[in-house]
């Protein structure tokens, strides 16, 4: 059975109604990265940042996964599928997908300031003070900017073992993430779904200038006609 590892990113979640971060009405363009995506953040005003992340989560509640999203679930039937995310929503879970990295952690997660201690919340909002039981305060389950990604070994191993590799709706502007792709098969076939140019360092690659779901009715299509 084949192996397609699929990376990524806000645009996959774009036609589900969540923002991407740098389109123009992005994420970025209301909010201040720093302020609200980096360890510095946090240490200069957690409050703000429990907001923040309070209105993403609260956002789940009333999104869906797109077709997009299904049709990568769907690749199940024929294929050994994982998808590598940066998102942290839980589109690609609820939409079916059965083997899901997250390499910039879950909304529906918060852990203790080590991060040894993980809960799992749901979409409830987290309390202004609310404390971990080591009495720690309770923090999103994200990495921020200025944070080790701890899953990127185990997601450059399975990279390493994709004879398909599908990217879908990321800039590739953020490492160490974008590197992910310089762990491919020299012979694993790349496919780039995005409506945007994307740069990226390969000129194999299979450019599908599409939104998620269209560009995921193509690619289905070309995958069934693979030997
Ligand atoms: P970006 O906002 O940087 O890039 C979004 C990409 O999605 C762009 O290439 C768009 O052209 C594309 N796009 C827009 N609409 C689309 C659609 N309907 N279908 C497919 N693609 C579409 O988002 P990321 O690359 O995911 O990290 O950003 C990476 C990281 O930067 C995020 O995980 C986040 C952010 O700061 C943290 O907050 C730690």
């Amino acid at each position: 059975m084949k192996h397609i590892v699929f990376l990524t990113g806000a645009g996959m979640s774009a036609e589900s109604g969540i923002s991407t971060f740098r389109d123009s009405g992005g994420l970025w363009e209301k909010y201040d990265v720093m302020e609200v995506a980096s360890i510095e953040g946090w240490r200069k005003n957690p409050d703000l940042m429990i907001k923040f992340y309070n209105e993403r989560r609260a956002q789940l509640d009333k999104v869906a996964p797109n077709d997009g999203h299904k049709l990568i679930a769907q690749l199940e039937n024929g294929f050994k599928v994982t998808v590598i995310t940066q998102n942290v929503d839980n589109l690609h879970e609820r939409a079916g997908s059965s083997s899901v990295i997250h390499l910039h952690g879950e909304l529906t997660k918060v852990c203790n300031e080590s991060k040894s201690e993980i809960y799992d919340i749901g979409t409830r909002a987290v309390e202004i003070g609310e404390k971990a039981s080591d009495g720690s305060r309770i923090r999103p389950f994200i990495v921020w900017f200025g944070e080790a990604v701890p899953l990127m070994e185990k997601a450059a191993n399975i990279v390493s073992n994709a004879d398909i590799i599908v990217i879908i709706g990321t800039s590739m502007q953020v490492y160490p993430a974008a590197g992910l792709i310089h762990y491919a098969k020299r012979d694993a076939k790349i496919f780039l779904i995005d409506p945007s140019d994307v740069s990226i360092p390969f000129t194999s690659v299979n450019v599908i200038k599409q939104k998620a779901s269209d560009g995921m009715r193509i690619l289905t299509e070309k995958l069934i006609q693979l030997p």
